[in-house]
């Protein structure tokens, strides 16, 4: 799946992300994605060819078709074995892809459904969070992650269709799903399970490193924030954004809405619906109501355009 100008979407393009597996955990998803596309298509073949026939074939063919063999192979042995056979094969995979705990060494990340965003947090082998973010996922290329699924409200259904099935997110439970990018570049997502409002408009994306860059990657988040002492800072404070988001190293401390520690390095804003740029987060401030109805964030309309590009100059700062 291509994230085009910011925007995920994993409806777009072709083949469709569940049918490019984009590693091992996406591979048997994959397999049994196309099994079921071809084996679909040649049953509708042969059924609009029996129907052909009934409408217009000979007589000897049509009395053939009508005859209690044919009800019995195809309408009843046919459906029975292929449907048994997928039922099987889909417990198997079911199975085989359910993942247990860490395994040595392997990267851990939290991620919590929220009312329509994704929390996430690095974690260390004790389980401590190490790096918070949102919205977005860093990954090195060829290496197995274990995601640890939650949620802080309704049921979210997390997925990623280059990387894996999707997996429930349920309050008050956590649900691990293993994932790995077998190639660089960013994998688009989406939620879903049905979650009210803006649901459709909650999506996620998947930045997968090469090793050297994900090193590079990590170091920069875990070194500690340079001061942010810009007008932009102050304006953040006044405004109130601090009761709803953190910065780290500030004041900021908001647990409510996604951490802005790095927001000026996110690929998109709002989760996944629009590009990140000067244009987008100063419509976003002043107006998110508009670009995503129903989200928690208020519109901060009183905030002149020369403020909004102030918060915007800072929110960019935030690397
Ligand atoms: Cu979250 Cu649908």
């Amino acid at each position: 799946m291509r994230v085009e100008a910011g925007l995920t979407s994993v409806l777009s393009g072709w083949p469709p992300p569940v049918l490019d597996a984009g590693g091992p955990f996406a591979q048997p998803v994959a397999l049994l994605a196309w099994a079921l596309l071809i084996g679909g298509a040649v049953v509708l073949i042969v059924v609009l060819a029996a129907l052909a026939v009934a409408l217009w074939g000979k007589p000897s063919l049509r009395r053939r078709l009508g005859g209690d063999r044919a009800i019995w192979l195809g309408g009843v042995a046919f459906p029975g074995v292929m449907l048994t056979a997928l039922l099987i094969w889909g417990l198997r995979l079911t199975d085989d892809l359910q993942a247990t705990g860490p395994r040595a060494g392997e990267m851990r990340v939290r991620i919590t459904g929220e009312m329509w965003w994704w929390r996430v947090a690095y974690l260390d082998d004790a389980g401590r969070t190490v790096i918070r973010d949102a919205n977005e996922l860093h990954v090195p290329v060829g290496q197995s992650v274990l995601l640890e699924l939650d949620s802080a409200d309704v049921i979210h259904s997390f997925w990623i269709p280059n990387l894996a099935g999707k997996m429930d997110m349920i309050p008050g439970r956590t649900n691990l799903l293993r994932i790995q990018a077998d190639k660089p570049g960013t994998y688009g997502g989406q939620c879903a399970e049905y979650c009210g409002g803006p649901h459709a408009l909650m999506g996620f994306a998947v930045v997968a490193h090469p090793p050297e860059t994900f090193a590079r990657w990590q170091a920069s988040r875990r070194a500690p924030p340079a001061p942010k002492t810009q007008p932009g800072a102050e304006l953040f404070r006044s405004s109130g954004c601090a009761a709803c988001h953190t910065i780290a190293g500030t004041e900021a401390n908001g647990l409510a809405g996604p951490d802005l520690s790095h927001v000026g390095s996110r690929r998109t804003l709002g989760a996944g619906i629009l590009p990140n740029n000067r244009g987008t987060l100063m419509g976003w401030i002043a107006d998110s109501q508009s670009l995503k109805p129903g989200n928690r964030m208020p519109n901060y309309k009183q905030l002149s355009p020369e403020e909004l590009a102030t918060l915007a100059t800072y929110m960019e700062s935030l690397k």
